[in-house]
């Protein structure tokens, strides 16, 4: 950091130095230059040969000519201090997108989302997945759980498509995630990231970012499910209320809840939450997981999470390791296996 800082300020040193050097260099061949002109056009003007009117035109002209060849060379120097920006401007123009084929159109999912021996690995060559077979059916809510760096976000971010599989297959139905539109799957899926991204407007703007059609009472009913409307509640202007840059006015569990709201008014028949109770105090915790099962019933609800309090909620848990699923089952089945994974990670957290 310190070096970084030195050689940043060496640089800007250098480039106040040449901005000088250039200035001067070229001010000073500006002056020759119109030395020189205005000798030898004043001889002309006194010979005859030029009239003044040709004099004053052609002065205005030399001043022209010779204040742009001045600025040519400092222009180099202009365009290296926009170079850091101009830099993350070209990395997203060079960013793969996202090709939209036309394909067939998608029904809203009716039954389970289906990985068939999906594995995945990132672009460095690190694995994130190996061979995933699960299933995930509509009308539960299903927890995965698993150590820190395990897969759980990588195997989340298949369900919205920001991933897709290296090898292996994900079903919606019948429906093979390789033969449907990005935007059909992403208007089923509704993902609450585990970082919070809001935006610096009121409370209502952040939760249309969700859903621009929502009305009011949806809105409410949102903040109300997530906890949120604690928090809403006594502000004077309630969710009209500004939040501040990136919503750094609230709390880290006040923003959670917010996102969480914002996901809520998007009424999508998946809903996938990464460690939405990480930063909520048991209680309203508690809350909301429960409004979650309620939520879970004609949906999909995907929750990742590292609390036996938000798992043993869970109508099918999923324990990751290393990229793996290890075990699958509801709370008590995969307690009463004495050597299972889940029950040492349950016994380690009763401790
Ligand atoms: N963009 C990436 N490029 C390369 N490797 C990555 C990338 N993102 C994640 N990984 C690797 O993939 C593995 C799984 O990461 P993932 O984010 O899915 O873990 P996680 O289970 O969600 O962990 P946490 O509980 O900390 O959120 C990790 O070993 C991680 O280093
Ligand atoms: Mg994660």
């Amino acid at each position: 950091m310190k070096n970084s800082s030195a050689e940043s300020y060496k640089r800007h040193r250098l480039t106040v130095l040449l901005d000088v050097l250039l200035s001067f260099t070229a001010r000073a061949c500006v002056m020759a230059t119109m030395i020189v002109s205005f000798i030898l056009t004043t001889d002309d003007v006194i010979s005859g040969a030029l009239s003044l009117g040709d004099y004053a035109v052609l002065w205005g002209m030399f001043v022209l000519l010779g204040y742009n060849a001045s600025a040519i060379g400092l222009y180099w120097i202009e365009l290296q201090k926009n170079v850091a920006a101009v830099r993350r401007v070209f990395f997203f123009i060079d960013y793969t997108a996202e090709v939209e084929r036309p394909l067939q159109p998608m029904a809203p999912l009716a039954n389970a989302i289906t990985f068939n021996d999906v594995s995945f690995s990132y672009p460095d060559g690190r694995v994130g997945l190996s061979q995933i077979n699960l299933t995930f059916p509509v009308g539960k809510l299903v927890a995965i759980v698993g150590p820190t760096g395990a897969g759980k976000t990588t195997l989340a971010y298949m369900l919205p498509g920001y991933l897709r599989p290296t090898t292996g297959d994900i079903y919606f139905d019948e429906k093979n995630l390789k033969d449907v539109n990005f935007n059909d799957i992403r208007n089923q899926v509704t993902y609450v990231f585990q970082e919070h991204m809001l935006l610096s407007n009121s409370i209502c703007e952040n939760l249309l970012l969700g859903n621009p059609d929502a009305s009011e009472d949806e809105m409410l009913e949102a903040c109300r499910i997530s906890g949120a409307m604690e928090f809403i509640d006594p502000l004077p202007k309630g969710i009209d209320t500004p939040v501040g840059k990136g919503g750094d006015t609230l709390s880290v569990g006040q923003k959670q809840r917010l996102s969480i709201a914002r996901g809520l008014v998007r009424h999508t028949p998946i809903l996938v939450l990464d460690e939405p109770t990480a930063a909520l105090d048991p209680q309203t915790e508690n809350a909301l997981m429960a409004s979650l099962k309620k939520a879970a019933k004609g949906r999909l609800v995907v929750v990742i999470a590292h609390r036996l309090s938000t798992i043993r909620e869970a109508d099918q848990i999923v324990f990751l390791e290393g990229g793996r699923v290890v075990d699958v089952g509801d709370h008590e089945t995969l307690m009463r296996d004495p050597e299972g994974r889940y029950r040492q990670f349950v016994d380690l957290q009763r401790r």
